[in-house]
């Protein structure tokens, strides 16, 4: 995994401008914030609790664990032929993002069991869509959620534990995991009560840290792909990137250069891929990077885009829109497979010429993204591309190492605690004041009066 970054300096035209210069004088800085990360110490509570768990949880797991998590996982997807992994935000993007990264958007053409993620969405027709899919099939559930109150991934167990059990009666309890708390929540005394398999989230260990834990591992295992090899490249990251000498670390640069860059007026990162497999790689990040950084004012709006797709589209804004903005781009270097383009003896389409030029698809899809990076770049868009060997669960293991360590010394440039999310919080509180929820009833009359005085003013409309 390799971190290339001589588009983030000297951008030709206007735009943000970094120079080396700038880059050499943080690195005594972020070299003392790695230490800090490295020996645990420093601003890195949640709730009382220091959250840098998901630096040394890998290493911690055992053979033991891991088999466990292997076995229960497989037993659930053997006897379900649908399993529906309920989670939201940080307890659904990490599994995700293996999941589609190791088998394509199109998983479900891949796999016996299926796979549906419920509980991000509150959308009545989705429910009923994948409930009329389940109607009749062995359906099983893992749900994830580390408070356990979450009201959108509650609603859709709801769901599931209703049709899992109308079908299996008293063994419903074998077709459901949970993965929460080892102590609080409703998910735990739920798992307690009914006999659930469960596994725990670590206290220490935030959502959108924790796809080193059975919240990823747990899934990403039903879905069949070898966690054991994923752990090993998270733990095989951490020469790089533990490595308290910044020039050598590519988190420590990727950080810095995406301060250097915010501290300069970039407002937006547009995370790229030219990899279809890797779009939901792309969500993780969009979560891990805002969530730790978009605190007192700080931070870069994270954006997604595919190439070439998203060239044909906002390619436009990007090339010769506002220059307040950075790219990231990850490349996978050997994509899995290549084809030929087919050459036809009429050639109306005049495509013969990529054979005829020794050319392959995947030589055009590397053009798709170095061609307008480029551009981009001469344009006045700094970049910087991240290279991954291949798609496999080592590589992305690596990846989600370097990109965490990378977020958290992000934090402590920007100056603050990159590991709490009221914001996030602030909405779950919102929901129950909005629907009443036991306990919220004060707040549940401020919302109804509001929303009264709301829709009597600035209306307009029949
Ligand atoms: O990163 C976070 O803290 C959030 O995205 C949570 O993961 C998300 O809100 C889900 O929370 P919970 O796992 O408690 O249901």
């Amino acid at each position: 995994m390799q971190l290339n970054y001589a588009n983030m300096l000297n951008t030709p035209q206007t735009g943000i401008q970094i120079t080396e210069a700038e880059v050499q004088a943080q690195l005594p800085g972020v070299k003392a914030i790695i230490e800090a990360l490295n020996k645990g110490e420093g601003d890195n509570q949640d709730r009382g609790v220091p959250m840098l768990g998901w630096q040394t949880y890998a290493r911690e797991l055992t053979a033991a664990d891991i088999q466990r998590i292997q076995e229960t996982a497989q037993g659930l997807a053997a006897r379900c032929d649908i399993i529906f992994i309920i989670g939201i935000g940080g307890s659904y993007l990490g599994p995700k993002a293996v999941i589609e990264a190791l088998y394509g958007k199109n998983y479900n053409d891949l796999l016996k069991t299926k796979i549906y993620f419920l509980g991000c969405d509150t959308d009545p027709e989705f429910y009923a869509h994948c409930l009329q899919i389940a109607a009749d099939k062995n359906a099983g559930a893992i749900v994830i959620s580390k408070s356990g109150t979450t009201t959108e991934p509650a609603i859709a167990f709801r769901f599931a534990k209703q049709l899992i059990a109308k079908k299996q009666g008293p063994l419903a309890k074998d077709y459901i995991i949970a993965v929460t708390d080892a102590r609080k929540g409703a998910l735990r005394q739920a798992a307690d009560a009914e006999g659930y398999a469960s596994f725990v989230i670590p206290d220490n260990i935030g959502g959108r840290f924790s796809v080193i834990t059975p919240v990823g591992l747990v899934p990403i295992a039903a879905a069949g792909l070898d966690i054991a090899e994923y752990i090993r490249g998270y733990v095989d990251a951490r020469a790089d990137i533990d490595s308290p000498d910044p020039e050598y670390n590519p988190a420590a640069i990727y950080a810095l250069l995406r301060f250097l860059a915010w501290q300069k007026g970039a407002a937006v990162e547009y995370q790229v891929t030219n990899s279809a497999f890797f779009e939901s790689s792309i969500a993780w990040t969009m979560q891990l990077e805002p969530e730790s950084e978009g605190h007192q004012g700080h931070g870069l709006h994270v954006v997604p885009a595919v190439f070439p797709r998203d060239l044909h589209s906002i390619g436009q804004l990007i090339q010769q829109g506002p220059r307040n903005l950075i790219e990231i781009a990850t490349k996978i270097l050997k994509p899995r497979v290549d084809l030929e383009v087919p050459e036809f003896a009429d050639n109306t389409d005049e495509l013969n010429y990529i054979r005829q030029n020794k050319l392959t698809l995947r030589d055009i899809n590397g053009m798709t993204i170095d061609g307008p990076l480029a551009a981009h770049y001469a344009a006045g868009v700094p970049n910087m591309t991240i290279e991954l060997e291949a798609l496999t669960p080592f590589y992305l293991g690596k990846y989600h190492y370097m990109l965490m360590k990378a977020t958290a010394i992000q934090g402590y440039l920007l100056g603050h605690n990159p590991f709490i999310q009221p914001g996030v919080q602030f909405w779950k509180d919102r929901l129950f004041a909005m629907a009443g929820k036991p306990g919220y009833e004060k707040q549940h009359q401020e919302y109804l009066a509001a929303r009264q005085k709301a829709s009597a003013q600035h209306s307009v409309g029949g």
